[in-house]
């Protein structure tokens, strides 16, 4: 952050009251806009200290100085035992894939496991896992998530209809993924995975100021221009102190029939590079491979190398 950004941080948790002051987690300031997020231990907890997030709310818009203020607690919800967040900042290296195969390799070793589509512009989950079916409503209006091969799946994709684009402003979006976390009846989870949107808008920074991650894994590929954005992704994580726990290269290299060596067709040393520079390490190395959807769609025998790769990153995750 530069100089001038903490400068006005500085100033402005200095003009808060002696109750508030002790309650800021994180402070950041990007394009204008302030992300708070204050300490609570619980959802009691959270409701109790509401005033204070009023007050924040106050001081801050009275100054006049950001478009808008987002303000959150970082209350641990109580079911989710633990929270992997599958995240990049760039678009298109495989985030949505990857969550999905990894929320289905720890249902493989008996884990109950729920699935987090928290990407409200572009939600892919229904469509990898294949899901037709609606979400129901209970008797006290909580969203049931919809079981898919033994997940627990939740996505906007299955709220809204499809091909009808929406453009979120900034408290809809704040909105959106409070009803998805808070409003949805996920049950006790021994993990909950969620698939992060590409960027770093503000609905990627909204899950970093609603869900407390436990661990994150970053996906990458790569090309210089993946690095440079997942760079940026990272660093946003370090800002709402979220661990990273290991990059997962995606795409790395290409096995054929008749090679004699895999072909690292993007370079073999960015990531490993990237890894050293945030003192993480490379968790993973997947293959790109061509039967991915085919296999997602119908279960191809030929993808069990994938599905081994998958198991072990989940070992090594509970491990
Ligand atoms: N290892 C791989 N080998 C081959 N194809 C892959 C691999 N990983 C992902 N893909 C394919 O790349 C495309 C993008 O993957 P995916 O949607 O998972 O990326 P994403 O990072 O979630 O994208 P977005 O940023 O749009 O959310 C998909 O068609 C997917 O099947
Ligand atoms: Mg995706």
């Amino acid at each position: 952050m530069n100089d001038k950004n903490q400068k006005l941080i500085n100033s402005l948790i200095s003009s808060f009251s002696v109750k508030l002051k002790p309650l800021v987690n994180d402070f950041v300031i990007r394009d204008n806009k302030a992300f708070i997020t204050l300490k609570a231990k619980d959802y009691d907890d959270a409701k109790n200290l509401e005033r204070y997030k009023k007050e924040c709310e106050e001081i801050l818009k009275n100054k006049n100085i950001f478009d808008e203020i987002f303000i959150s607690f970082t209350e641990k919800e109580e079911l989710f035992n633990k929270v992997i967040a599958i995240s990049s900042c760039k678009g298109g290296v495989g985030k949505s894939t990857i969550a999905v195969n990894l929320a289905l390799a720890l249902k493989r070793l008996n884990y109950s496991v729920g699935l987090l589509d928290a990407d409200i512009y572009g939600p892919s989950v229904p469509k990898l896992l294949k899901i037709s079916a609606k979400p129901e409503v209970d008797e006290k209006k909580k969203i049931i998530p919809v079981t898919q091969q033994g997940l627990k799946v939740m996505s906007i994709g299955l709220l809204i209809e499809e091909e009808k684009p929406i453009i979120w402003r900034g408290p809809m979006i704040q909105g959106a993924l409070t009803q998805l976390i808070e409003e949805v009846k996920w049950g006790k989870l021994d993990f909950l995975v969620v698939d992060l949107p590409p960027g770093t808008g503000d609905a990627y920074l909204a899950v970093l100021q609603k869900l407390k991650i436990d661990y994150s894994l970053i996906v990458t590929t790569s090309q210089d221009l993946a690095i440079a954005d997942t760079k940026k992704g990272i660093n946003l994580m370090l800002k709402f102190n979220i661990p990273v726990t290991g990059i997962i290269e995606n795409m790395s290299y290409f096995e054929c029939d008749h090679c004699s060596e895999p072909n690292y067709i993007f370079g073999k040393n960015g990531v490993e590079d990237l890894a050293k520079q945030f003192n993480t390490k490379v968790v993973a190395k997947l293959p790109i491979i061509s039967e991915f959807e085919e296999g997602l769609k119908q279960n191809n025998s030929k993808l069990e190398n994938k599905e081994k790769i998958f198991n072990n990153l989940a070992e090594n995750l509970i491990n």
